[in-house]
């Protein structure tokens, strides 16, 4: 196993890679050196992590010599530049971004659900959206004991699922109000502050918005079903942090309740609540994924309800992203193989 691991964060600046550097501290990754990269922007300032004062580079393909493990969270655009040139330099690319989750030779990958599939890597792992790892993980002990044939979830999410800013702005929002100012509306499509929209990434087509759709497919793809039934509607709320999802489950064979809070109590990753329910106040910055509410839906035959809820810069991305380092380090496949099967990232 290796011990002495270079490491490199691009997006080092914002909300996931400063969680990530907290939960480096919290975790026994080791590590020889840390490089932090961001935007030009960004260049030249200096952050603590690993109880040094480091400087911020700028990111660009020559960042990544020596360099064993890229976490990238920095966009899709961002990912799409830098990855290939990471793995050309012989670094595994562990991405928070949706540019290779649907590629079909990327690991999707929720350690506790199948943390077997960073085996196949080819130099590049993705972490799922972070919806979408608290619904799976959910999902996976009870489809693994009786197949569920259909998913309706509606999110309730947080401005840091948008980002550094959309928090400020938030924030910023609130202060407006209180205060009879004009309200700033910038880094988001709408005012959030005293209000929510269901509109995250971009409206699609067909009707649903990327966000959407990014919680359809990724969770077949995570779960290995393609016949699991998807539908989400996912809402932007003024919350800072954690998103909260309602779901309702359709399954093959009746599920009692006590039954599904059996099964969820032996799933690691997750912590069920009886006697209250999961709130976002409550949640944030924790690493368990909260599942409360659970009851018989009487709308349908072998329906579910329950409630679900994330710290979604944690689990929902740089702790499932650490896992997923964690998980290649212990299964001794950190090396990528080989540059022409990953040259066409
Ligand atoms: N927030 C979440 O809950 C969450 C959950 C799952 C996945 N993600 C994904 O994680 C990624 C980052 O999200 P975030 O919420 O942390 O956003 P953020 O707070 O806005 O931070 C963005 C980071 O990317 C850097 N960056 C921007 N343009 C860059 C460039 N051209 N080259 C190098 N670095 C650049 C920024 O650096 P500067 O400070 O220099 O601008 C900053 O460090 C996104 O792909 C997002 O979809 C986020």
């Amino acid at each position: 196993m290796r011990t002495d691991l270079n490491i490199a964060v691009v997006g080092a600046t914002g909300v996931v890679g400063r969680t990530l550097l907290n939960i480096l501290e919290e975790r026994p990754l080791p590590i020889n050196h840390l490089r932090l990269l961001a935007s030009g922007r960004s260049a030249g300032t200096i952050t603590s992590a690993l109880g040094q004062e480091l400087v911020v580079q700028e990111a660009t393909p020559d960042s990544f010599e020596g360099v064993d493990i890229a976490f990238i969270s920095a966009g899709s655009d961002v990912s799409r530049r830098l990855a290939p040139a990471a793995v050309n330099s012989g670094a595994l690319v562990i991405d928070k971004s949706s540019a290779y989750r649907m590629d079909p030779g990327v690991p999707l990958v929720i350690p506790e659900v199948n943390g077997r599939d960073v085996e196949d890597h080819r130099g590049v792992i993705a972490t799922p959206n972070c919806s979408t790892i608290q619904l799976a993980i959910v999902l996976y002990p009870l489809h693994r004991a009786n197949p569920i044939k259909r998913v309706v979830v509606d999110t309730y999410q947080s401005a840091s699922g948008a980002g550094a800013s959309a928090v400020s702005e938030l924030n910023e929002q609130t202060r407006a109000l209180a205060q009879g100012r004009p309200v700033p509306v910038q880094a988001m499509p709408h005012q959030l502050a005293y209000n929510l929209f269901p509109h995250i990434d971009d409206l699609l087509p067909g009707g649903y918005t990327g966000e959407e759709e990014k919680m359809m497919n990724e969770t077949r793809k995570i779960l290995h079903d393609e016949a699991i039934g998807v539908s989400a509607t996912c809402v932007r709320v003024p919350v800072s942090v954690s998103h909260s999802e309602a779901v309702h489950l359709e399954f093959e064979n009746p599920m009692e309740p006590q039954e599904a809070l059996r099964l969820l109590d032996e799933m690691p990753g997750v912590t069920v609540t009886r006697d209250s329910y999961p709130m976002p106040l409550d949640v944030a910055g924790s690493d368990d994924v909260y599942v409360g509410r659970v009851r018989r839906d009487p709308s349908t035959r072998n329906g579910l309800a329950l409630w679900i809820v994330a710290d979604n810069l944690r689990k929902g991305a740089a702790l499932n992203a650490l896992q997923i380092a964690e998980e290649v380090v212990s299964r001794d496949c950190l090396r990528v193989p080989t540059l022409s099967a990953s040259a066409d990232l």
